[in-house]
């Protein structure tokens, strides 16, 4: 048996993180939210005001990415790791719309980005893990053993966000949600540092159409095979 590296990327809301949590834990794998880390970062930026409605302090948030600490920690009863900006637990403040709407443009530069990957190749220098992202087969493990490229419609992956974001009773419109997904997708898939792409080798799974059952038995499937190489 040989431990492996997964990397699953794709657009914003296709159900990544759901089904890459339920394959690390079938597996035993570790699982890394890479999405959770830029938010960290837009987070740290909205809380500090480098930026906002109208602005964004560039150079600031570079100057100070040193006093940005992202750890990630095991939550049991969550069953997941939590992730942490200097020792805060912020894994629900970051799922709000308002830094969903900041953190692309934070993603853009290559700082922010330098900072992460290298943070990201350090938790997987032992493979055994399972991260989804953006570039995770493109940029952080082009050699990853296993890389899926996950897609949707955007009406349907803004339908599960919507569904998703209501239930944790946060109030906002459907439109909203579009439009936050639609302009993701565009400012992600354009930036010039390390742009949303599939890479060569990966597995495209459109998931519009399939439960989460049917793409973990899919996923599984495909990361069994190697592990037993
Ligand atoms: O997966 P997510 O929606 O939580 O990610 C939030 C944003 O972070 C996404 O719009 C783009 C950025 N991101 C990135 O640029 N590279 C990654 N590996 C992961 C996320």
């Amino acid at each position: 048996m040989s431990k492996i590296i997964i990397a699953i990327d794709g657009f914003s809301s296709t159900g990544k993180s759901t089904v890459a949590k339920q394959l690390a834990k079938n597996l035993n794998y570790i699982y890394v939210d890479t999405g959770a880390m830029y938010r960290a970062v837009a987070y740290f930026a909205l809380e500090n005001e480098l930026i906002g409605d109208g602005f964004f302090k560039e150079d600031d948030l570079v100057n100070r990415l040193g006093d940005i600490s992202i750890t990630f920690k095991f939550n049991e009863t969550a069953g997941f790791a939590e992730v942490y900006l200097n020792g805060e637990n912020i894994e629900a403040a970051i799922r709000t719309l308002k830094v969903s709407k900041y953190v692309s443009p934070v993603a853009t530069l290559s700082a922010v980005r330098r900072k992460l990957v290298e943070q990201q190749q350090l938790m997987g220098k032992d493979k055994g893990i399972v991260m989804d992202g953006r570039d995770i087969g493109t940029v952080v493990f082009p050699e990853a053993e296993l890389k899926i490229f996950m897609t949707a419609s955007a009406e349907t992956r803004a339908k599960r966000r919507y569904k998703e974001l209501t239930d944790r009773g946060h109030e906002l419109s459907y439109e909203d949600v579009l439009e936050n997904v639609t302009t993701r997708d565009h400012i992600d898939s354009t930036r010039e540092d390390s742009p949303l792409v599939k890479a060569e080798d990966a597995i495209e799974i459109d998931n519009s159409e399939l439960t989460i059952e049917e793409q973990l038995e899919t996923i599984v499937g495909l990361a069994e095979e190697l592990i037993s190489k």
